[in-house]
């Protein structure tokens, strides 16, 4: 495994890959668990060369304290790229990726002022933008992208979409722990009375499925349902409940098709975000 910390050296490298191999592209900020760890297998599945990026993205934090307390732990992360069959990681610095003069932003509309664009100002189009350029300078035939991550997951489908780019989207189940929490590298800013808390979440959404299963197919009586079950933790304090086309991402309000329930949370001070897939089998 090789690192690059310059963009000239990573697309030269980039740029003598046989042409016959299949390149996979799996983008991270970094505090890897099992969660990026599945990513990874699956690309390993489907591609000859994996390139991994390693980048906390500054324009993606809505505050500087939110960027200041994300964890790190380059070392770890770079063993654990190694361990998996990572072949180039690619962790930039921040004026590499963003030089002085910086001043584009992509912006995918509509996707990206609902939800998580809207409660987090400039989120969404920071993910864009810096999702694209890692695609444009890794060329991969593959990228990867977890369905923890719902909204942004269909935010860059739509990207690859309506600017045909030439990378296939792979989406990647939701890895959670023994109590369904979903993975992620914020967790581990949680307390343990937090930790216990956050089992919570999902579940809401298993309740919110099962309010479906139980042939409640308004949407507003769903989220009811879910909002009257969180109220009976008060450190868990609702951002948004909504429940979405899982195709379309379109809300729903009458529930006939292939459905999924997204939640952001406050546990305290941490923000989580989590979701539950319905498909119809
Ligand atoms: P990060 O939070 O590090 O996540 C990297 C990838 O891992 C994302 O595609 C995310 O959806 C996926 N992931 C995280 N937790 C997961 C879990 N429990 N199960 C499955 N997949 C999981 O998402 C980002 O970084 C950034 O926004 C990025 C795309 C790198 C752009 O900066």
């Amino acid at each position: 495994m090789k690192t690059y910390t310059n963009i000239n050296d990573f697309v030269k490298a980039r740029s003598i890959i046989s042409s016959k191999d299949k390149v996979a592209l799996i983008p991270t900020m970094g505090a890897l668990h099992k969660g990026h760890v599945s990513l990874i297998k699956k690309a390993k599945s489907c591609a000859d060369v994996l390139i991994a990026s390693l980048f906390v993205n500054p324009k993606q934090f809505d505050s500087s304290s939110d960027f200041s307390k994300y964890p790190s732990n380059i070392d770890k992360d770079l063993e654990i790229f190694s361990k998996n069959g990572i072949d180039m990681v690619f962790a930039p610095q921040k004026s590499e990726v963003y030089p002085e003069n910086f001043s584009s932003i992509v912006k995918i509309e509509n996707l990206n002022q609902i939800l998580e664009g809207s409660f987090r100002k400039g989120h969404m189009d920071a993910v864009s933008t810096i999702v694209l350029k890692l695609i444009n300078l890794s060329n991969p035939h593959y990228a990867f992208f977890g369905e923890k991550d719902f909204q942004q997951l269909k935010l860059i489908q739509k990207m690859v979409k309506d600017l045909s780019i030439n990378t296939e989207i792979i989406p990647v189940e939701t890895v959670r722990d023994e109590n369904g929490i979903a993975l992620s590298s914020r967790n581990s800013l949680l307390t343990k009375n937090e930790t216990i808390l956050a089992r919570e979440i999902h579940k809401s959404l298993l309740l919110g499925i099962n309010s479906y299963e139980k042939e409640i197919y308004s949407s507003i009586q769903i989220v009811k349902n879910i909002k009257n079950y969180l109220q009976n933790f008060p450190d868990i304090r609702i951002e948004y409940i909504s429940i979405r086309d899982k195709n379309d991402f379109k809300a729903l309000s009458f529930i006939d098709r292939p459905f999924v329930i997204l939640i952001a949370v406050y546990i305290n001070k941490i923000r989580l975000i989590d979701n539950l897939i319905c498909d119809f089998k």
